[in-house]
């Protein structure tokens, strides 16, 4: 197959959705892939790191999308994208639709076949293609929240780790899946105090075998929830609830009972946050407060270190990628988990939590993938 990988134009994205690593990958399965010139500027992968894993250069965008049939991405296409993409192109990135009437209706006119990195499911329940993302996020974490501390950041002046014969901070973890697991990882190598609260018994279950007596758990409640925010010094904000807002688990008259110069890191801002006063920073500007609290809610946490992110999110995509790449829309008809990333299809809206955000008509994911190949080439039609 044909696969394209443009640069993401994004502002602040800096991320690639192929490194040349999983490019050789491609080719040595057969591919031809074609890279936007300067698409690797972020993860300092250049054109002959490309060109030396297989890679042609493509001078545009423009180009890029011309030429392929399936097209590999980061971010969700911007709105000069959405009129590059064609009829039965697939496109494989993140697209956070559910929010977003615009994009699925540019994707809806393009009739490409757009397979949602954020919906695609394992066996486990789980979303493999979030996943890293959430790691790189939660390890992040601590460290935004170990700048924010700072004194001429506004900060309690306190190092997280403390020294011998002082106390280090106490970091309190709202939520402890994916990315609350990796801060408490991330605050107890530092020698933090830490708590992490879930409603969950069984993830604090396991969080307790997990940590072996070094992370306090806690069911997450009301009582609980203050006695630990007006402790800490550090509050991670790390809940999900699938599908939903976050909920609020701390609300804006519970500040002015937390410490001058505490530290909140909402990472699950991308939701909505759980704070009240909770609203998305950029990394140009991260931080701002209220009540002598300093908020870090930057949404694209992972974007500042296109590095680490690039691979593992490539690491996490490749398989997949590859299925897509070898089999065209039939991979989607033999993998259910693929399946369930499938958003858009020749026009019509396949996923059911995407359609009924938007208000908009269902169309049966592998009923739409056996009409395309009945269709277009029977011979697959199985
Ligand atoms: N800001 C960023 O750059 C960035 C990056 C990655 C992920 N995120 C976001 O971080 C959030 C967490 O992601 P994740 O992958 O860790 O999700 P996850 O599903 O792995 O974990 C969420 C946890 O929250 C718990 N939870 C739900 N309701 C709760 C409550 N009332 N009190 C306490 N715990 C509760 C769940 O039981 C679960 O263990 C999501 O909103 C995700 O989109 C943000």
């Amino acid at each position: 197959m044909r696969v394209g990988v443009p640069k993401e134009i994004k502002a602040q994205e800096y991320r690639v959705g192929l490194t040349p690593g999983a490019v050789r990958e491609y080719v040595a399965a057969g591919h031809k892939v074609t890279v936007e010139t300067n698409a690797g500027a972020g993860i300092n992968a250049d054109d002959a790191a490309y060109q030396k894993a297989g890679a042609v250069i493509g001078k545009d965008a423009a180009e890029i999308f011309a030429t392929s049939e399936m097209i590999v991405k980061v971010k969700e296409p911007q709105s000069q994208e959405w009129k590059l993409l064609s009829e039965g192109q697939i496109l494989f990135t993140y697209l956070h639709l559910a929010p977003d009437p615009r994009q699925a209706k540019g994707l809806m006119e393009s009739g490409c076949t757009a397979v949602a990195y954020e919906t695609v499911t394992d066996a486990r329940g789980g979303l493999p293609l979030l996943a890293p993302m959430s790691e790189v996020a939660g390890r992040l974490a601590i460290e935004a929240a170990g700048m924010s501390l700072k004194a001429f950041n506004g900060g309690r002046g306190l190092l997280i780790g403390g020294v011998p014969g002082v106390q280090p901070a106490r970091v309190v973890v709202l939520g402890g899946g994916v990315v609350g697991t990796h801060a408490a990882r991330m605050a107890v190598g530092l020698g933090a105090e830490v708590s992490v609260l879930d409603k969950s018994l069984p993830r604090l279950r396991e969080l307790d075998e997990l940590f072996q007596g070094r992370v306090r758990t806690r069911f997450s409640a009301l009582d609980t929830i203050e006695e630990e925010v007006f402790a800490a010094d550090v509050v991670i904000g790390a809940v999900l609830v699938p599908g939903a807002s976050a909920p609020k688990l701390v609300k804006r008259e519970m500040l002015k009972h937390m410490k001058r110069g505490a530290v909140v890191v909402d990472v699950a801002i991308d939701q909505g946050g759980c704070f009240e006063t909770s609203h998305a920073t950029t990394h140009a500007d991260p931080v701002y407060a209220v009540d002598g609290v300093i908020h870090y809610c930057v949404a694209n946490m992972p974007g500042s270190v296109p590095l680490t992110s690039s691979h593992a999110l490539n690491n996490a995509t490749l398989p997949f990628g590859l299925a897509l790449a070898g089999k065209g829309v039939r991979a989607i008809l033999d993998d259910v988990h693929l399946r369930d990333g499938l958003n858009v299809h020749r026009g019509r809206i396949t996923h059911p939590g995407v359609a009924k955000s938007l208000g908009l008509p269902l169309k049966d994911a592998a009923e739409a993938v056996q009409e395309e190949l009945r269709q277009h080439s029977p011979r697959l039609a199985g």
